[in-house]
């Protein structure tokens, strides 16, 4: 599928064959395969979803919604890129400024894609725009507690396990326990 090699707002970042760079309008039909592909089991580590999040209409609204928001400097949505193919997404998200200069992460891929260091290279790249494109301290992840693949993704790209966080997020309609992970500028 055709999709814009850059997103238009900020910089596109690389790493050994996976890059990030900011969503685009035209990116909304590769999403929706991606979303409806994988729906199952995203479905099982996010929040829920309304059922128009799975068409079209509602792809374009959600990338709309992210680019005002990219502009308004209070959360960034990427994709991610493999040879220039769409196969995941990364928001840097709930962005704090004051004494916390502080932001979450999250991140998905295509079921195709894991098991290839994709997630943990984009991760890296989401840190340094976050430290040096943003100009914040400190970027956090939660990761509910049997989510053992996305902890070895935070681990690899040098995140510091902080503890456990109890009935942190509602989950697939659920308030579930998380494990909190960090890093900062210094690191
Ligand atoms: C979480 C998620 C992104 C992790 O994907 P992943 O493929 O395990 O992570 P990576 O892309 O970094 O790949 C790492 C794997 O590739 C291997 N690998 C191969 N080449 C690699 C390289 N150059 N660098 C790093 N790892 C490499 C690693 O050894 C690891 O394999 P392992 O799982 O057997 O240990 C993915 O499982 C997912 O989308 N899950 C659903 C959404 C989700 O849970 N999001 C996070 C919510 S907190």
């Amino acid at each position: 599928m055709a999709v814009p090699r850059t997103g238009g707002l900020g910089p596109r970042l690389e790493d050994d064959g996976t890059a990030i760079r900011a969503m685009a309008d035209a990116d909304a039909p590769a999403l929706l395969a991606l979303r409806l592909a994988n729906r199952e089991r995203l479905g099982a580590v996010e929040p829920l979803r309304p059922a128009a999040f799975f068409t079209l209409r509602g792809q374009e609204d959600a990338v709309r919604w992210l680019s005002h928001a990219w502009r308004d400097g209070t959360r960034y949505g990427f994709v991610i890129l493999a040879r220039e193919e769409v196969i995941g997404g990364l928001t840097v998200d709930n962005v704090v400024r004051g004494a916390w200069q502080n932001a979450t992460l999250g991140y998905w891929l295509d079921a195709a894609a894991e098991g290839q260091g994709h997630a943990t290279r984009a991760v890296g790249l989401a840190a340094r725009f976050a430290f040096e494109h943003v100009g914040l301290h400190r970027l956090q992840a939660a990761v509910m507690v049997a989510n053992t693949r996305s902890a070895g993704v935070l681990r690899r790209a040098g995140f510091r396990p902080e503890g456990r966080a109890e009935r942190y997020l509602c989950i697939a309609g659920r308030w579930e326990d998380h494990d909190l992970y960090a890093r900062t500028a210094e690191d």
